[in-house]
């Protein structure tokens, strides 16, 4: 199996994002998510990507409960040595319709210090490969957040530095105080604004990128239906909400290049990112999550299809087709492009 590298970091070509494994698209149990993990690790799939926010939230917690990262403990008391473990900390409440403006996020020092004990805990790991702000916090300069997370680096509990969701000039003032090893945010088929500043600035500074939601949350996969959608919060966003029907000739243009390689939609939409981020000069690793084990080793066979030009062509008409904004809060600024 190929490597990549995010900075210093070397992980499989492709990683898997343990979000969905919980309850956000429908979940399952821990134990089969523990077992989708084995087979994908087994397959050479070992860059695993988790959040303290990730997984339900508890009743009356004030802090994010972190049931993700308690569902992954078990699987690492065994596999540990196997992979490469990120995680994040920095969105402090759940997603909530009523108040778009209502402050969720805290990259206080004392706080990036608390929670990475909190996540270490839980975890039952001694030190985090990749640990990620996951968005900046308006009231607190980046730079203070990312010198805590230097010295949680000296302190041996992190390895590397991550940051969720930073505009080009968060990342460079975070860069300026220590090196960042991987920007992760929104980046596939139908989500292409990263392209205009962040992933540049990724190239410039020889930042690695993780796209997250690669298969745009399942939808270029074609495999989800309307019904599916309506009972997540997927069928709340504009796209898969109001543009689901308008959106369908994007699947379209996926299956048919698919059709041509005798490949899956999702094989060509990470196959795609791959290609389109050689073409940047950056170093990318996508992170699709599945509660299946054989989607896991489906998305794996990305890294082998080759896409020519004309390929290339037709999926970049996509772009201009998509209806609807990949936010998925009714804000803005959550996401790098609407503070750009
Ligand atoms: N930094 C951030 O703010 C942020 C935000 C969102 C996500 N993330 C990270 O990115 C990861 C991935 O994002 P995501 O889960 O939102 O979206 P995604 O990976 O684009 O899509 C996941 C969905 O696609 C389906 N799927 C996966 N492989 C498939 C295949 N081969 N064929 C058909 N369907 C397939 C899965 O359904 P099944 O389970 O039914 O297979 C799942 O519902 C997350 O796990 C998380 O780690 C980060």
């Amino acid at each position: 199996m190929t490597t990549t590298r995010l900075g210093d970091l070397i992980v499989s070509p492709i990683g898997f994002g343990c979000m969905a494994l919980s309850h956000v698209y429908g979940g399952t149990t821990d134990e089969a998510a523990r077992a989708t993990l084995g087979a994908a690790v087994d397959a050479g799939i070992t860059f695993l990507d988790t959040s303290d926010v990730y997984g339900k939230p508890r009743e009356g917690a004030s802090r994010p409960a972190g049931t993700n990262e308690e569902m992954l403990a078990p699987f690492l008391a065994k596999r540990r040595d196997e992979v490469q473990l990120a995680t994040k900390f920095g969105i402090t409440a759940p997603r909530d319709g009523t108040d778009a403006t209502a402050k969720r996020t805290d990259g206080r020092p004392e706080y990036a210090r608390s929670a990475c004990d909190a996540s270490l805990a839980r975890l039952g790991v001694e030190t985090i490969d990749l640990y990620y702000h996951h968005r900046p916090d308006p009231d607190m300069p980046i730079e203070e957040t990312v010198g805590a997370m230097a010295e949680l680096i000296e302190a041996g509990k992190i390895r590397h530095i991550g940051l969720s969701e930073v505009t080009s000039e968060e990342l460079r003032r975070a860069h300026a105080v220590h090196p960042i090893a991987a920007l992760q945010s929104e980046w596939s088929l139908w989500s292409r604004d990263v392209e205009g500043r962040v992933v540049p600035a990724c190239a410039e500074l020889g930042v690695g990128f993780v796209p997250y939601s690669p298969l745009g949350r399942g939808f270029l996969t074609g495999t989800l239906t309307k019904e599916q959608v309506a009972g997540d919060f997927r069928g709340g966003t504009s796209r898969m909400g109001e543009a689901w029907d308008a959106n369908q000739k994007i699947v379209e243009i996926v299956a048919e290049v698919a059709r041509r390689h005798d490949a899956t939609n999702a094989q060509v939409a990470l196959a795609w990112l791959l290609h389109r981020a050689a073409q940047m000069g950056v170093s990318a690793v996508p992170i699709p999550g599945s509660r299946k084990p054989e989607r896991a080793l489906e998305n794996l066979g990305a890294v082998d299809l080759r896409l020519d030009a004309d390929d290339m062509t037709q999926l970049d008409s996509i772009r201009s087709l998509v209806e609807g904004s990949r936010n998925i809060v009714n804000n803005p600024t959550w996401i790098s492009s609407g503070r750009e």
